[in-house]
């Protein structure tokens, strides 16, 4: 893996030139931190979901998807706690009025010294005064005193006002597979221990978002819950670590890019928990979490549902609630630690620079550009992106030279560009030109899909 040639201001500038990702509501001059994937980042995100599926859910022995709404009964997020402990510690500068995560101001101003995470609120607003935090946005120090401030999105249903009932939108996907967990069971006949996934919208009131997409208000989750007797959740724990490791080695990065973090703080329920941390543009921060969150989320459900969520194990008809081994990680998230560990800048022999972006092949928006080299060959060109389409998603540019056509793929993170030239209409060969080594191959049809199909696969 190079060198990390990669900043933010060159990833969010390169996103936008290349239709990977726009600023949300552009013309009306944006809207707080949202992003909307171009024809390209849709293509790559898309594949990043699909890796990860094909990873969890289509290759684990025993694990099954969900879809679930994300609007939920409002006694849901009661049961999980997020009603009355999903919140932020927020102060407000009293000069510019702009507002702050407390922990965020500390682990700045300390440069990841201090951890605000072993902190109480008092804790934190002790910090800030004796070690005179001023507002990162006017410089002042005049902060008012720390308020907590609920995530989730507020929303109402019904018609008329006198039936308006507050409901949520969704500030995480695991609840819709925690009330899910009998019609899974019951419907599969899946034995403990068993897993169900999701991947869907979650939405949170975020004071502090940015970072481009590594924080936002609307973002994807990809979430894994594994439902094990208790005893067996410490080595579940660890296998999980492993497989999340793992996915992301698979995935292309770079070890030294990564490292675990076990948490400082642990919920009141949990028994365990750490995230994957990558080496952001802005420094290490969290990619993914996995979580031993016991037998708490099933017993929240029973109790506030009252309905019984206990398993029984079909060989000696032992009750039990499972334990959860869960495992978490954003989409969009994951894009960024995919769009900049692939971000390259190479300097090429004649001294040109080239922007490269390396990514897996099968997350690349394109499998292969076909590229006709004069434009009298476009039919026979166009003949061959036909039968790829059946196969691959493909892309066909004619456009400028052929030089200028391979950098428009590098840029993407095409992995093959493929070339109908004069020897094509001799003998039906084309040349395969790779993205990394830039090497050229000559192949036949069916040479060509039979290297795609393998080259590609995840
Ligand atoms: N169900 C557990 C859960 O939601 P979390 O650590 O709050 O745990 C899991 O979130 C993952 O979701 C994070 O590791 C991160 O990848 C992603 N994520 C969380 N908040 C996000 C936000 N505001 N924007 C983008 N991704 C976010």
């Amino acid at each position: 893996m190079a060198a990390k040639a990669v900043t933010m201001e060159k990833l969010v500038a390169l996103c936008k030139a290349r239709g990977i990702i726009f600023p949300g509501s552009e013309i009306y001059g944006g809207m707080g931190n949202t992003w909307d994937y171009g024809p390209v980042g849709v293509e790559i995100k898309n594949n990043v979901k699909r890796a990860w599926w094909k990873r969890f859910v289509q290759e684990s022995d025993n694990s099954f998807g969900v879809d679930a709404a994300i609007l939920m009964n409002a006694r849901v997020w009661e049961a999980s706690g997020h009603t009355t402990s999903f919140s932020d510690p927020k102060m407000d500068c009293k000069e510019c009025k702009s507002r702050h995560r407390a922990d965020t101001l500390i682990e700045a101003h300390s440069k990841g010294k201090a951890n605000p995470d072993t902190m109480t609120n008092a804790e934190m607003e002790a910090y800030i005064r004796e070690h005179e935090v001023h507002c990162p946005i006017c410089g002042k120090f005049n902060w008012t005193p720390i308020r907590t401030f609920n995530l989730m999105f507020e929303t109402s249903r019904g018609v008329t006002d006198e039936s308006q009932n507050k409901i949520y939108l969704r500030p995480e996907t695991a609840q819709g597979e925690f009330v899910n967990f009998l019609n899974v069971q019951r419907t599969t006949r899946a034995k403990v221990p068993f897993g169900i996934a999701q991947v869907g919208k979650a939405f949170r009131n975020e004071i502090t978002p940015g970072n481009f997409i590594f924080r936002t208000i609307e973002f994807e989750q990809m979430e894994h819950q594994w439902f094990c007797k208790e005893g067996t959740d410490g080595d579940f724990y660890a296998e999980y670590k492993e497989k999340a490791w793992q996915f992301l080695l698979d995935l292309g990065f770079d070890p030294a890019h990564l490292r675990f973090k076990d948490h400082d703080k642990l919920a009141h329920y949990a028994k365990a928990a750490c995230d994957i941390q990558y080496d952001f543009p802005m420094g290490w921060s969290e990619l993914n979490g996995i979580h031993n969150r016991t037998d708490y989320d099933l017993s929240r459900h029973q109790e506030f549902s009252g309905k019984t969520l206990t398993y029984v194990d079909p060989v000696n008809g032992e009750r039990y609630i499972p334990y959860v081994i869960e495992y978490s990680i954003g989409a969009d998230r994951l894009m960024l630690a995919i769009l900049s560990e692939a971000y390259d800048e190479e300097t090429l022999e004649n001294g040109e620079v080239r922007n490269v972006m390396r990514f897996h092949p099968a997350i690349a928006a394109y499998k292969a550009a076909v590229l006709p080299l004069q434009k009298n060959l476009a039919p026979q060109a166009k003949e061959l992106l036909a039968k790829l389409k059946k196969r691959f998603n493909v892309i066909y540019d004619e456009a400028g030279s052929i030089g200028k056509r391979y950098r428009r793929q590098d840029e993407i993170g095409t992995p093959y560009c493929i070339t109908v030239d004069f020897d094509t209409l001799e003998n039906g060969t084309v040349t395969v030109r790779e993205r990394d080594s830039m090497e050229q191959i000559r192949l036949d049809e069916d040479g060509v899909i039979a290297f795609l199909t393998e080259k590609t696969a995840f």
